[in-house]
């Protein structure tokens, strides 16, 4: 439905532009109040995954999953934002609805890079259907100035005649594209002939013309089954592939059940299959999935997730909230022995408002100090102490609401209580992780926003996000310790 002419430039289809107009209707109606201060949602609607998230005529870009027209997942548009700093995002139109019969049940997720002609190059995955019914995903491109993108003529450009043998055609999905020297390169996620995921690797001089080139790396049965949204990329002179799992049941406290992320660190071998060293989750929170990276101007590897979890999107503890889903902070990436290190990109640090600190301060019974607490802010803790049993950091407090962050020097676990965060009580609200032994000493920076909190400990080694729903008059942060612990704080309100 979409063509070009010199004169019209790019003609969006009819459901695009009703995507459009109905986003021009409803977004100025949202109140500011509603929205978290600096965590990217739809506006309106409802979001999931990350996609396309790439830097384009030296602005970022993000997509995103999304159904503009109600806050449960419908077929599938692409959102669009997009950023200078990552803290404050501009919205632009809806980019992409699934206007052809190729991808007329969903545009689902995708990707995108900056060509050398200029144009901006989307690689999605369209959702349609046989004449009889039978669901089938492809890869499809669409190129774009950067708010206007057309759908290719001649997509599909990659199809289920390109996967191994036993690959399925139903889920084959989530392309992740990037340039290398001689062309593209593209990861993407498929069910295998022994019911589990595998991540397929593909490469193309022209971005059009695709070959197979390996199964980079396979669950095997052990992390789930469908492998969603992969990521692979160089980092640190290692290959990082980060990758969903779904329908992961495992006893290891590492991964969470049911939808979950893994990061494989290692080297590409010469099959051009993934050499692992180490694996483990990457966000240990309870609400992070389908995370996506993108290489800055200045050669920082920087990921933003959907922060949600997938088992509690039925549920909406505050109905009056115009959109449903919202990102993590964009988050710089680091490998250091064999883990995926994380921290708050740098660019926060320039939003950062009045500063209140505190050194060697006792803490045994519940404290709170002058000037820390707030639902825009960022906290540093650093504890230590000999004789102290367990460290809490309660946040978001007032009233009926606290979110509890403990940590057991004896077992080096950290453990978050979210039962009183708004959330009701039949979704799971709690969560345990190990953190490394440094005898008693922890770090834990707190990004608070307006409906979430999350947790990098002990500069980025381990990084925890959860979604919070209690009201904005909650807003203290208290300090008790099981004996006694010695802390520092860092205080800074966030003037966003
Ligand atoms: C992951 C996912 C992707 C798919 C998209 C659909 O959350 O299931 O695999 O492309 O969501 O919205």
């Amino acid at each position: 439905m979409s063509k070009t002419n010199k004169e019209e430039g790019i003609m969006p289809s009819i459901l695009l532009s009703r995507a459009r107009a109905y986003e021009d209707e409803r977004i100025p109606a949202v109140l500011p109040s509603h929205l978290p201060h600096f965590h990217v949602t739809g506006g309106i609607g409802w979001i999931n995954d990350p996609n396309g998230f790439s830097l384009y005529k030296g602005e970022y870009h993000l997509f995103y999953q999304y159904n503009p027209y109600s806050t449960h997942w419908d077929t599938m548009h692409w959102g669009h934002v997009k950023t200078r700093d990552f803290i404050r995002w501009e919205r632009l139109p809806c980019a992409l609805a699934p206007d052809k019969s190729y991808d007329k049940d969903g545009c689902f997720s995708g990707s995108a890079v900056e060509l050398r002609d200029g144009r901006h190059l989307l690689m999605y995955t369209g959702v349609g259907k046989t004449d009889d019914g039978h669901e089938f995903q492809t890869q499809c491109l669409a190129f774009g100035d950067g708010v206007n993108y057309e759908k290719f003529d001649g997509n599909p450009v990659i199809t289920a005649e390109l996967l191994p043998p036993g690959g399925s055609e139903v889920h084959f999905r989530d392309p992740k594209i990037s340039m290398t020297e001689g062309g593209f390169r593209v990861v993407a996620g498929n069910l295998t002939s022994d019911g589990s995921g595998a991540v397929l690797m593909f490469e193309s001089d022209d971005a059009i013309h695709w070959r197979f080139v390996s199964e980079l790396a396979a669950s095997g049965n052990r992390f789930g089954r469908m492998w969603e949204c992969p990521d692979f990329f160089r980092l640190d002179e290692k290959d990082v592939l980060i990758v969903s799992p779904q329908e992961v049941h495992t006893r290891d406290p590492e991964f969470i059940d049911g939808n979950t992320t893994l990061c494989l660190i290692g080297s590409l071998g010469p099959d051009d299959r993934l050499i692992p060293d180490t694996e483990h989750t990457i966000d240990c929170g309870l609400d992070f999935y389908a995370p996506q990276t993108v290489l800055t101007a200045d050669g920082r590897r920087v990921m933003i997730a959907w922060m949600q979890y997938w088992n509690s999107v039925e549920i909406r503890p505050r109905e009056e909230l115009p959109f449903y889903g919202q990102m993590t902070l964009p988050r710089e990436l680091n490998v250091l022995n064999g883990r995926l290190i994380q921290n708050p990109v740098k660019e926060l640090d320039s939003y950062r408002g009045a500063l209140t600190s505190y050194s060697d301060v006792s803490v045994s019974e519940r404290m709170q100090l002058d000037g820390v607490g707030g639902r825009c802010t960022d906290l540093t803790v650093k504890v230590r102490g000999e004789r102290y049993r367990s460290f809490t950091v309660r946040a978001a407090e007032g009233g009926d609401h606290v979110t509890e962050i403990r940590y057991d020097p004896g077992t080096n676990i950290i453990s978050v209580d979210r039962t009183h965060s708004g959330w009701p009580e039949n979704v799971l609200n709690t969560r345990e992780f190990a953190v490394r032994d440094r005898g008693g000493e922890i770090k834990l920076r707190f990004i608070i926003d307006r409906y979430s909190i999350e947790l990098f400990v002990n500069d980025g080694e381990q990084a925890a996000s959860f979604v919070i729903f209690s009201p904005d008059p909650a807003d203290g942060i208290s300090f008790e310790a099981d004996g006694e612990a010695v802390i520092d704080i860092e205080h800074y309100t966030l003037d966003i």
